[in-house]
């Protein structure tokens, strides 16, 4: 419940941001989906299995798609949105993310402020 209580008391975006542009009906009632409640676990057990620059067998990821930071993550928003959320996702390869967790993953990405 946290998050509705969150979600409540968050003051409107600012209209100069990077993200007032990204902000969309989708975003209107989403609860805080956020790096730190949400994102870095997230990214750490369905993605960096292959996606960190210290995993042990990378499976050919591309060398320039590595997600070992936060800030990493979002300079690749569009493409992580792209491959993860959309239908058919093609990340990760074999599947095994479940639809609550895309769905928090489109919440972060889409209506999180830039780099949080
Ligand atoms: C089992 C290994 C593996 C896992 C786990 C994995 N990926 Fe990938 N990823 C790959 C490989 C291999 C490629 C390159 C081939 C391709 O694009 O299909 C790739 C490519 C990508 C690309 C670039 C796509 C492009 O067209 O340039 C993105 C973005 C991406 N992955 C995001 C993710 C995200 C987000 C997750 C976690 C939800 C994830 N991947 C999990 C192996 C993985």
């Amino acid at each position: 419940m946290l998050w509705l209580l969150l979600a409540c008391v968050e003051p409107a975006p600012p209209v100069d941001s990077d993200t007032a542009m990204e902000q969309d009906s989708f975003c209107t009632d989403a609860p805080v989906v956020r790096w730190a409640n949400f994102g870095q676990g997230f990214i750490k057990g369905s993605c960096q299995g292959c996606h960190s620059s210290t995993s042990a067998d990378r499976h050919n990821a591309p060398e320039g798609v590595t997600f070992d930071t936060l800030e990493q993550v979002w300079a690749q928003k569009d493409m992580i949105l792209l491959t993860s959320t959309q239908e058919p996702p093609s990340m990760p390869p074999n599947g095994g993310v479940h639809e609550d967790d895309r769905m928090r993953l489109a919440w972060w990405l889409r209506c999180a402020p830039n780099g949080t």
